[in-house]
């Protein structure tokens, strides 16, 4: 966009300042995983990812549940990009109030896969949550669990945190309310999925804390870029479960090759593609 000053270019989505005070958020059709962006893009994967996020704020946020107070300032996107540039943004953006982001990822679970399956196998617990023995790859949990991580610098892979940790870096009162509304958004959301023959496995969250201090819900949420959707009718526990997200690429990066060296350990790309 040329109407608006770029604020930051992310993995997958490009933020511009509007005023001091609000932001424009564009999702890109770009796909990213590990910190590796993938040259090709997919048509049409900003539109949906923001339509999901959108509909999950309508039915979580004010309008909905009120379970947390949330990002959307209400006013329409459209109305900040010059004329000749809204078909660019159509149905990929949302306007946003510009909050102080809170450092760490608020993943929550309610199955066991990625990071959490491969901790638990180690360790049997999952970031300092211990767990019953026994469970296996894709195992439902006795109760959706918190399970932190840190935003890490760019280039490199966020890691999960104990929640004393995450207690000791920004507060415990902020980070019980952290974890607290994450389980309760967790479980309105794939309360209703089910309803629908879908399993939210896991998923994360971003928080933010406005002018007056309110803790606020951000970003994306509840998409399949940042959660994990299993088609309920084909879920086995123990069987590595399709996934209706980016698993597929994950699971690619993680054994294809470059150049004889694994994909997710390149070093990152010096311009991100447009
Ligand atoms: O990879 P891991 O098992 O830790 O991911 C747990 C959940 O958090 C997944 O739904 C994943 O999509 C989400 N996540 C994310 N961004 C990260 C880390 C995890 O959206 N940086």
């Amino acid at each position: 966009l040329k109407s608006l000053p770029l604020l930051a270019r992310g993995k997958v989505r490009d933020n511009y300042a509007v005023g001091d005070d609000r932001i424009l958020m564009v999702a890109t059709d770009r796909i990213s995983a590990f910190d590796v962006v993938m040259n090709e893009p997919i048509p049409g994967k900003g539109e949906l990812l923001t339509t999901l996020s959108l509909f999950w704020f309508d039915r979580l946020g004010p309008k909905g549940a009120n379970l947390c107070p949330i990002h959307l300032t209400g006013d329409d996107p459209l109305s900040v990009v010059a004329p000749e540039e809204r078909a660019m943004v159509q149905g990929r953006s949302m306007l946003v109030k510009r909050l102080r982001p809170i450092p760490v990822e608020a993943v929550v679970r309610g199955y066991l896969a990625g990071s959490g399956w491969k901790e638990y196998q180690q360790s049997g617990s999952v970031c300092g949550v211990a767990l019953p023995d026994g469970l296996r790859n894709a195992s439902k949990l006795p109760a959706p669990i918190f399970t932190p991580a840190a935003k890490a610098a760019v280039g490199e892979h966020d890691e999960n945190i104990t929640f004393d940790e995450m207690a000791a870096r920004i507060g415990a009162e902020l980070a019980e309310r952290i974890r607290d509304v994450s389980i309760r958004l967790y479980q309105a959301a794939s309360d209703y999925a089910a309803t629908r023959g879908i399993i939210i496995a896991d998923t994360k969250f971003e928080f933010g804390l406005d002018e007056h201090g309110t803790l606020t819900l951000m970003d994306e949420v509840l998409t399949p870029d940042s959660s994990r959707y299993w088609p309920a009718e084909s879920y086995r526990e123990g069987a590595n479960p399709p996934s209706f997200d980016k698993q597929y690429l994950r699971d690619w990066l993680e054994t294809a090759q470059v150049d004889g060296q694994l994909w997710n350990k390149q070093p990152p790309p010096p311009t991100l593609p447009p």
